[in-house]
């Protein structure tokens, strides 16, 4: 089967897959990076605000995203997965797309309650913040989106793993339908 005949995720979400992929490793970067700036520097600033617009592009994006995928469905891998692979795939797909969603949120409610700025890019506004400032909250919170953040090394680590293994060790299809 040649590459335009063969089954592939439609063009929208082969480009949102890839887009999406390297904006999660951007927003990453940016926040594990950031001490490379003295704290109260315009750079270390700068990564931080980096940070929190990456991930509000990823929450953008998943809205797109979810409609695609909604209308172009998964084409068929090539030969056909067993019952247990497919539900672990689906679960761990499931995963991923509720990440996308759950940590910009989580991220927005951390900035909020704790009383930092989110400026719209390249000005000093300052957009205003939909939830009153709350120490302990915004501990917790921001507790609670570095632990996510923690744990999705692991699944995504593993997902790009499960996907190589796929392409390198099943010899199947998965690869090419997302390329
Ligand atoms: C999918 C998107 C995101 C990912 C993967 C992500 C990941 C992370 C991780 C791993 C940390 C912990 C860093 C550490 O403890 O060293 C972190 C911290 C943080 N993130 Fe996010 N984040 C995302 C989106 C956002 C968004 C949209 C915002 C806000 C608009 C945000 C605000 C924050 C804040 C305030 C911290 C605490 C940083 C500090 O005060 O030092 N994040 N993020
Ligand atoms: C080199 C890195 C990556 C490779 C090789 C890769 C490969 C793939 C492949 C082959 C699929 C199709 C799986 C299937 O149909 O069963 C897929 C789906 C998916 N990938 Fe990745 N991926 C990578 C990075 C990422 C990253 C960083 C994320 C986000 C954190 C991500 C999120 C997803 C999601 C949510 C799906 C499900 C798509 C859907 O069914 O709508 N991928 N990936």
């Amino acid at each position: 089967m040649n590459a335009v005949t063969r089954p592939r995720y439609t063009p929208t979400l082969r480009l949102l897959h890839w887009l999406m992929a390297v904006l999660i490793v951007l927003a990453y970067i940016l926040i594990e990076q950031r001490g490379i700036f003295p704290r109260g520097s315009d750079g270390r600033f700068a990564m931080m605000q980096g940070h929190f617009w990456v991930g509000i592009g990823v929450f953008l994006l998943v809205w797109w995203r979810l409609m695609a995928r909604v209308r172009g469905g998964t084409p068929p891998i090539t030969p056909p997965l067993g019952k247990v692979s497919v539900i672990a795939a689906k679960l761990l797909h499931l995963a991923l797309y509720a990440f996308f969603i759950v940590m910009p949120l989580l991220g927005l409610a951390t900035v909020w309650t704790d009383g930092k700025e989110l400026l719209i890019p390249f000005t000093s506004i300052a957009l205003p913040a939909l939830l009153p400032e709350n120490e302990d909250l915004a501990h917790q919170l921001e507790e609670l989106h570095g632990t996510i953040g923690e744990a999705f090394y692991w699944v995504i680590g593993a997902h790009v793993l499960v996907a190589l293994w796929h392409h390198v060790g099943r010899r199947d299809d998965t690869l090419k339908r997302m390329l």
